[in-house]
């Protein structure tokens, strides 16, 4: 990290990511990636840095952030909590939490009534994990443990989700502390073969989730888990409807729970409040954070059908589980108040008209020799970036093609949120590499069009200095 001084000085003058170290203070930070821009303030879809340059948060951080930046509604949320209560003994009733428990209940799918509160994401998939396997022991199933996930997904960052994400880059570093599960292949375009329909082929791959329960046995398998888009290379591939159909038909019959991972894509982010709502299709349990609290303060949620409830109503099943900041009061007034911004300024249906404005400039992106593939849904869109369209494949490491584009996006007035892997990023078996464009829900169509001009330039110096095209 570069001192104050240096820092307000023109963007990124030839410095990359890679190349900056932690000084002074910031050095206190364990394992502190240095960058090169400091942020003081941020409103709406802008951030500011130590020198007033301002930059469209193009990914809404790690596409999390769907409500505008500074929003004084949500200061006032936090700080009318902060002076009632901050937090209360669990042994007592906690209004807060029920109120916002109800009101979670307005906007989820018919089924999905209840709901656990968790601080995050990965806390949510990990509740969501052992609610699966209480599920099944309350029903009298012992058998019914083994979670089945995608290949190249991600569910998150402690020792249960990164056995449960489809990277096996984490085994190197913690091997037999993970939990191996099975993985299948989901759907996607890239393998299609000629001449089969989109709709034909989605039948195809979801064969794949039963062929999987038959050979594990469908006594031991307890769920499946998946984000309603794709993940890995094919992050944000928008299956057919009749893949979910075929998926839930498959869980049904063998008593499989089905969990949408909606971290990223839940509250608005696709166009519809959550993501399977465009498939007909309603999961069994929801996972959800970022976009629950537009990451205001941490808040995740586990939202379960009425079946499931039942047992955990009844009082015949008990949750072995429970976090210090489960349902924090201040959280729940955060979330409270996120759902009446998403109400109020009309979000989601904000999320769809900017989405489709969004992908006007589809073709334009394509036309870039960098980019192979533009997709996606709502203010949710992936271009895949390519060394070489015909190829098909991204740049070696050794090109720090990433670092690139990053300062050169700064430069722009533009922060993306790493593209997938970044540094880390696993072999991509001739893929390219997803940019998620992913910003706050309250965009207007000039801030789209002023984000799109930036990106273009941002791809024509980028295509240059990489000798592209
Ligand atoms: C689909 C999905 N699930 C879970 C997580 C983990 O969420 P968190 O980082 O809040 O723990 C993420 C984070 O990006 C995610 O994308």
């Amino acid at each position: 990290m570069k001192s104050k001084e240096e820092t307000s000085k023109p963007i990124n003058s030839g410095n990359r990511p890679s190349s900056l170290k932690p000084e002074g203070d910031w050095t206190r930070i364990f394992s502190y990636h240095a960058m090169d821009v400091e942020i003081t303030r941020a409103e709406g879809i802008y951030y500011y840095d130590t020198d007033d340059n301002r930059y469209i948060d193009a990914s809404g951080g790690p596409f999390a952030f769907t409500l505008p930046h500074g929003d004084s509604r949500m200061k006032q949320a936090i700080s009318d909590q902060m002076d009632s209560f901050t937090h209360i003994n669990p042994t007592l009733a906690s209004r807060p939490q029920a109120d916002y428990c109800a009101k979670v209940s307005e906007v989820t799918p018919s089924k999905l009534n209840t709901t656990y509160l968790v601080s995050g994401g990965s806390e949510a998939v990990e509740t969501a994990m052992k609610i699966a396997r209480q599920h099944h022991l309350a029903k009298g199933n012992t058998g019914k443990y083994k979670i089945i996930s995608n290949y190249g997904s991600y569910h998150g960052m402690t020792l249960a989700t990164q056995g449960l994400s489809g990277n096996p880059g984490y085994d190197k570093y913690f091997g037999q502390m993970l939990t191996k599960w099975p993985h299948i292949h989901q759907y996607s375009d890239h393998d299609k073969p000629e001449g089969m329909t989109r709709e034909e082929w989605a039948i195809k791959c979801a064969e794949r989730l039963e062929k999987m329960i038959y050979f594990e046995g469908p006594q031991s398998v307890a769920a499946y888990i998946a984000t309603p888009h794709g993940c890995g290379s094919d992050w944000g591939v928008v299956p057919p409807k009749e893949y979910w159909q075929e998926i839930r038909r498959i869980c049904d019959h063998y008593d499989v729970l089905l969990i949408a991972d909606e971290v990223v894509t839940g509250f608005g982010r696709t166009g519809k409040w959550f993501a399977m709502e465009h498939f007909g299709v309603e999961a069994d349990i929801m996972t959800t954070a970022k976009g629950i609290s537009g990451c205001y303060i941490p808040l995740g949620a586990v939202m379960v059908s009425d079946e499931i409830n039942e047992p955990f109503e009844a009082g015949n099943a008990y949750f072995v589980h429970g976090f210090t900041n489960g349902g924090h009061p201040i959280a729940c007034a955060a979330g409270s108040k996120a759902i009446d911004i998403y109400r109020e300024d009309n979000l989601i249906e904000n999320s769809k008209k900017m989405g489709e404005h969004l992908f006007t400039y589809k073709e334009q992106l394509l036309a870039h020799p960098s980019v192979a593939d533009a997709r996606g849904w709502g203010l949710c869109m992936t271009l895949e970036l390519v060394e070489n369209k015909e190829s098909g494949e991204y740049f070696p490491s050794s090109k720090g093609a990433e670092s690139i584009f990053h300062s050169l996006t700064l430069k722009n007035g533009l922060v993306f949120y790493s593209t997938l892997y970044g540094r880390r990023r696993e072999p991509m078996f001739k893929r390219g590499l997803p940019l998620m464009i992913c910003p706050p829900l309250s965009i207007n169509q000039e801030e789209v069009d002023d984000l799109i001009g930036r990106l273009d330039n941002t791809l024509h110096e980028w295509e240059a200095e990489m000798g592209v095209g």
